[in-house]
């Protein structure tokens, strides 16, 4: 550490400086891209330059945006911890006791004894270049505390003044939305038990008009499935920072004598542009022990295909459509288990229904294994409905405020997996499943927002510890049955969060599979979640979420980028509509190293009806694009699509890698011409990111794959083939 008390970490592009003197607690002076090399004059200097003024009509000496300000030094904004002994008003008084720095990281511990409270501040710097703080208070007293808030504090720079977070509903999550910052508070909350469909992935603030290619913006993530809360705050002394945390509701956080209260790790980015910011987060989950490695499979679940009509014949047939057409992975949906005929009853009972699998599922999983797919099941392991034989047998075990049950959602209620014994019938039933069976893989829903949720008997509220026990169930499932792999599913996209995700491979991005309606969710998924944890599906050609019809090219293009699967029944398509969807899934596995592991892109375009995304491979010397009109363009032709993410100076030849979209000027377009003659046109990255080519005039609602891959040093360029 510097000496006179400023400490400056970098790491994986990030830098951080820290003030360790100021009054209370150590003060973040900077966070953002890395600085280089700084000497102690200039930390030194930083840290007498960033203490304000005094000024009249205010405290004597300004309150410092500290890691964890309080008004016990002065900070009126709004605090980073709150909570009271027994309805007393103090708030601590934290005097660091120890500082420790460690490579990239720094903890600070601190203290006061008189409120009978200890704090620890992690601040982390990632590898990927994330700032993680990792926050937890101890009770040091004789008698209960109760924990209200706890959040994590990211200080912005002053250049930040403009919003975007996001809202959504079921069937249209992480819709973005823009606001100015300005004074005063922006506050975000999910009080539904779950992330929620509406919830924000991430909090962003950034320069005017910032964007995914240029503009400096910063963001935080809470890596948390349950009650959460997201604030983006001005000062009248002109701070400005976002906070992030868990939403604890009363008396859920309240500490026994020498118990500590750990709040969710918060994880800060920031980049010049949204591309930046979200590599970061792509990063961190690829460095992530258990992030999946091998090949995502390519799926097909069966929901949209047959919902709750469950055939051993129908499933087998499908099931021989899909390996033929190059599928990895077999899901059998909601449908299979005792009592479920509909979605009113059934839920909680997960005993295979002898009524329709007389012998049970095996004949369908072997049929499966048989053609060399993996077999996947759906579990809806916290709910239960009414209408069964669990909620006959244990109604103490469901969610309710004493003497009265939530309003019902989808006829369901919520299971109290803090209750051991609910937790070990979930635990054996799933468990036993798995292991009379050839199951790979869990698709795992939660199909509503937890109301009143208290337990039973004693009126507490659970939300935290439910969270904390499904967490437990997941990685539990997943010791006994090594190689399983969960998807996070929740009404489609309603809990999508790194602490999830921290025990799951894979969610499900929305019920909706509209391509439309996907080009926006998945961008904006995309800035939290990389391409290969996301379940992204061709539907059938028309969409049973909006009523719109697409083109094969279309619904295929826009899902090619992600954990690629079918939710669609293909059980009627010709031998030719089956042969094409097929050469879809061969383009997709051709590039599917590129595509989970590359760089994700999106180019900031002027019409918004343009849509250009794409992934670069890591070496920068190969990546695919997708080119979406999504309405028709502003003018005509359409104009320039440029292509982030190359190197400069690297000479690449672009292709068109799909040509079954209807074109309305294809044959005038020069560069389409020249790779379609087999001399594809060679531009340098800096011209393909910069000003592009001509984007090939379409028909509304259609996509066109770009292979841009660089030129062999030989001058010879690899194509592939057309895809038809
Ligand atoms: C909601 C999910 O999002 C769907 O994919 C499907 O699994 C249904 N639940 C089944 O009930």
């Amino acid at each position: 550490m510097h000496m006179s008390g400023t400490l400056h970490i970098t790491r994986g592009g990030t830098s951080v400086v820290v003030d360790t003197s100021t009054a209370g607690l150590p003060t973040i002076l900077y966070w953002g891209p890395a600085l280089g090399d700084t000497s102690s004059a200039d930390l030194d200097a930083l840290a007498a330059a960033s203490i304000p003024q005094r000024v009249s009509g205010s405290i004597d000496t300004p309150a410092r945006l500290t890691l964890v300000p309080l008004e016990s030094h002065g900070w009126q904004g709004t605090p980073a911890f709150t909570g009271h002994r027994g309805g007393g008003s103090r708030t601590p008084a934290f005097q660091v006791t120890e500082l420790k720095t460690d490579d990239a990281q720094l903890t600070v511990t601190a203290n006061d004894d008189d409120a009978g409270l200890a704090l620890t501040a992690q601040l982390t710097l990632t590898a990927a270049g994330l700032l993680r703080q990792r926050l937890a208070v101890t009770n040091t007293g004789a008698d209960e505390y109760e924990v209200r808030s706890l959040l994590a504090f990211f200080p912005l720079p002053a250049g930040a003044q403009e919003i975007l977070d996001h809202t959504g509903r079921h069937l249209r999550e992480r819709s973005p939305q823009r606001h100015n910052l300005t004074a005063g508070s922006y506050h975000r909350e999910s009080r539904r038990g779950r992330p929620g469909a509406d919830a924000t992935v991430l909090l962003a603030a950034g320069e005017p008009a910032f964007g995914f290619e240029r503009g400096l913006v910063h963001a935080v993530h809470t890596a948390w499935s349950g009650n959460h809360q997201y604030i983006v705050e001005q000062t009248p002394s002109g701070e400005k920072f976002l906070a992030a945390g868990e939403l604890l509701l009363p008396q859920e956080m309240t500490l026994a004598p020498g118990s500590t209260y750990t709040a969710p790790d918060a994880f800060g980015s920031w980049g010049e542009g949204l591309n930046e910011l979200a590599s970061r987060f792509h990063s961190e989950f690829r460095g992530r022990p258990e992030h999946p490695v091998r090949p995502r499979p390519v799926t097909l679940n069966t929901w949209e295909a047959v919902y709750f009509d469950h055939s051993l014949d129908t499933l087998k047939s499908l099931a021989d459509r899909a390996a033929r057409a190059g599928i990895e992975r077999y899901v059998l949906d909601d449908g299979w288990f005792s009592g479920r005929r509909d979605d009113t009853a059934g839920l909680g009972d997960w005993f295979v229904d002898e009524s329709v699998w007389p012998n049970g599922l095996t004949p369908l999983i072997d049929h499966v294994r048989s053609l060399g797919m993996e077999f996947g099941l759906w579990f809806e392991p916290e709910m239960v409905n009414p209408d069964s034989k669990l909620a006959r047998n244990h109604p103490e075990w469901i969610i309710q405020t004493p003497g009265r049950v939530p309003v019902a959602a989808r006829q369901q209620q919520v299971l109290n997996l803090a209750i051991p014994d609910a937790y070990n019938y979930i635990l054996t039933c799933i468990d036993d499943i798995l292991t009379a069976n050839d199951i790979a893989y869990i698709k795992w829903d939660h199909n509503r927002d937890l109301l009143e949720a208290s337990n039973a008997t004693s009126g507490a509220a659970v939300v935290h510890s439910n969270v904390e026990a499904v967490y437990r169930l997941m990685a539990e499932l997943k010791e006994r049955h090594p190689g399983l792999e969960i998807e996070s599913c929740a009404s489609g996209g309603a809990r999508v969060d790194m602490g999830i995700l921290r025990h799951t491979d894979r969610i499900w991005t929305s019920d909706c599979i509209d391509p439309i309606e996907r080009l926006v969710n998945q961008k904006h998924t995309g800035l939290l979640v990389p391409p290969e944890l996301m379940g992204m599906h061709v539907g059938g050609p028309r969409s049973h979420s909006t009523g719109r019809t697409h083109a094969l090219s279309f619904r295929a293009a826009t899902a090619i980028f992600g954990h690629f699967g079918v939710e669609w029944d293909i059980s009627g398509l010709s031998d030719e509509e089956l042969a094409r969807l097929g050469n879809w899934i061969e383009l997709h596995k051709q590039w599917r190293d590129v595509l989970h592991a590359g760089t994700t892109v999106h180019a900031d375009l002027p019409d918004p009806s343009m849509d250009l995304r794409g992934v670069v491979a890591q070496d920068r010397r190969s990546a695919l694009y997708g080119y979406s009109l999504t309405g028709s363009s502003a003018s005509y032709p359409p104009g320039r699509i440029t292509f982030p993410g190359l190197d400069p100076t690297t000479t690449y030849t672009i292709t068109p890698a799909s040509f079954d979209y209807t074109d309305q000027g294809q044959s005038g377009l020069a560069w389409a011409e020249a790779a379609r003659n087999g001399t594809p046109l060679a531009m340098s990255g800096r011209l393909l990111g910069a000003l592009g080519v001509h984007a090939p005039v379409l028909f509304p609602e259609q996509s066109v794959l770009i292979e841009v891959r660089a030129q062999s040093t030989q001058g010879n360029t690899t194509h592939k083939g057309e895809n038809s």
